[in-house]
């Protein structure tokens, strides 16, 4: 339980960004205070190693002096203790066998402490050099800063040990060590600090949009996460709040979807429904029954109709290996088209014109599927057609440029209000469901013209519509010439 808590915990951005700037900032600090304090202590050992080396060679020379009698020992002796007077501390002159020959003070005949041994052989051995040693005394630890160097006294080796108590050093060292100390350690409180909350304000958001996708995941489609800033986190929690509208308008889409889909299922069902109940009950007399199985034969080809828009619109919405392009010449394939409803037209007496531009001997080709195409100019004249009176006509109308080719599709037929032409591109819209006679048989599913826009876009086109009631309608589609 604790270590699923602290795993959690430690799993969390924040924490792990606090964490890693924290130990960074950590490290940096560390190396600060040893650099410092390494740089101090020896600016401070440097000065007093110069001294005593300076004491040292004064003592080499007195030594000499001794060596060839210009001075006597007693001058030597008096001249070691001045001389360690100057470095308040003690000067010995060490024999080979660690007993002190001469020294600035009453320890002479004695051996030196054993603590002083190794540097002592050291100096035997021929080296210079200086050290931190700790003598237990009865009074206590006494800390003392020795420096030693060796000498040849008449051929007899010797060591020259100069040394003073290192307290004060110590002291003023530890009180610059506070000095540096201190201050690190109160900035890294400061920006452990800070870290803390700059860390919470990164990772808060993204726990935010967290909780937000869950809630999102059951259906959640009201939720959204605060925008607080302009950087890279804002700019996720915008995108996320844009997703989320998204998918709210999809979700209704969906659903609005779906209950013109069984709206449209229904009515049909039903009517059929109704009819075999009847028949069946023989409350329809036997010599009506032609006339009900024509409306029956009728409501079930809607129903085919209707699925087989909706396939065909789902498909061409999935986008998936729709259209097929290739140049084809399009006044080939309008003629081809008005050769397929020539007939039902002469049949309503409404005349079909196409208007073609003056010259078009090399054809006019343009990049698009041919089937596809055709189901546009299909759909198109057949609304035409559909919303034409008798005696009405139809145009077809082909105007070309350099660069793009303009198809117009008119008619003299009833035409739509601006509200109503607004809304033909909309699934399932019938703009007058009474004005679409039932009894033509040839009642529409309000998906022609979805289709027709996403045909039209789909092979890089436009399309837009222009009508007056009474007056007739217009449809404009441009493609784009093949370069
Ligand atoms: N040429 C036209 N003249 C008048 N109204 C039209 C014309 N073409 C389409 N409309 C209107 O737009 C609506 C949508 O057309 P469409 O999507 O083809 O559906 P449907 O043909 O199944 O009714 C039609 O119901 C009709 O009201
Ligand atoms: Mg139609």
């Amino acid at each position: 339980m604790l270590k699923r808590w602290v795993m959690g915990k430690y799993n969390s951005l924040y924490i792990k960004i606090f964490l890693s700037f924290l130990a960074t900032c950590v490290l940096f600090f560390i190396g600060l205070f040893v650099f410092w304090n390494y740089y101090f202590t020896d600016l401070f050992y440097k000065d007093k190693i110069e001294l005593l080396e300076k004491r040292n060679t004064e003592i080499a020379r007195l030594l000499n002096s001794v060596q060839d009698g210009t001075i006597s020992i007693r001058e030597l002796k008096y001249t070691v203790r001045i001389l360690a007077r100057s470095i308040n501390g003690q000067v010995w002159l060490v024999d080979e066998k660690g007993n002190i020959s001469n020294g600035s003070s009453d320890s002479e005949g004695r051996a030196i402490p054993k603590q002083m041994d190794t540097l002592f052989i050291d100096g035997l051995h021929g080296r210079t050099g200086h050290s931190m040693i700790s003598l237990e005394t009865p009074e206590g630890k006494r800390n003392l800063f020795a420096f030693y160097a060796p000498y040849q006294l008449n051929d007899q080796p010797m060591v020259i040990i100069l040394h003073f108590p290192a307290g004060d050093v110590r002291e003023v060292i530890s009180a610059v060590r506070l000095n540096i100390l201190l201050p690190l350690l109160f900035s890294l409180i400061a920006v452990g600090f800070i870290l803390f909350i700059v860390s919470r304000k990164l990772a808060g958001p993204l726990q935010q949009m967290n909780r937000a996708a869950l809630e999102l995941a059951h259906g959640d489609f009201k939720t959204r996460v605060p925008v607080n800033s302009q950087d890279e986190v804002g700019q996720l929690a915008k995108s996320f709040n844009f997703m989320v509208e998204k998918l709210e308008e999809w979700e209704e889409t969906r659903q609005e979807f779906l209950a013109n889909v069984s709206h449209e299922l229904r009515s049909p069902l039903t009517t059929l429904r109704g009819f075999i109940i009847a028949m069946n009950d023989h409350i329809i007399p036997q010599e009506k029954y032609p006339h009900y199985l024509t409306i029956c034969e009728q409501e079930v080809q809607r129903l085919q109709r209707l699925v087989a828009d909706l396939l065909d619109l789902a498909q061409i919405q999935n986008g998936v290996d729709v259209f097929r392009l290739r140049p084809v010449d399009m006044i080939e394939l309008l003629e081809d088209s008005m050769e397929l409803l020539k007939p039902a037209m002469k049949e309503k007496h409404i005349s079909l014109h196409l208007i073609l531009p003056e010259t078009h001997v090399e054809g006019c080709y343009i990049l698009l599927d041919p089937d596809r195409f055709a189901q546009i100019i299909h759909n198109l004249i057949y609304n035409s057609f559909k919303f034409t009176p008798e005696g009405g006509t139809v145009t077809l109308a082909l105007e070309e440029n350099e660069k793009e080719v303009h198809l117009y599709i008119r008619d003299t037929g009833a035409g739509m209000t601006a509200s109503e032409l607004s809304r033909i591109w909309d699934r399932f819209y019938k703009a007058d469901e009474a004005r679409t006679s039932k009894a033509d048989g040839i009642s529409g599913t309000g998906l022609g013209l979805t289709i027709v826009k996403h045909l039209v876009t789909g092979m890089n086109g436009t399309i837009n519509a222009r009508s007056r009631v009474g007056e007739g309608t217009e449809f404009h589609i441009v493609f784009a010439r093949k370069s």
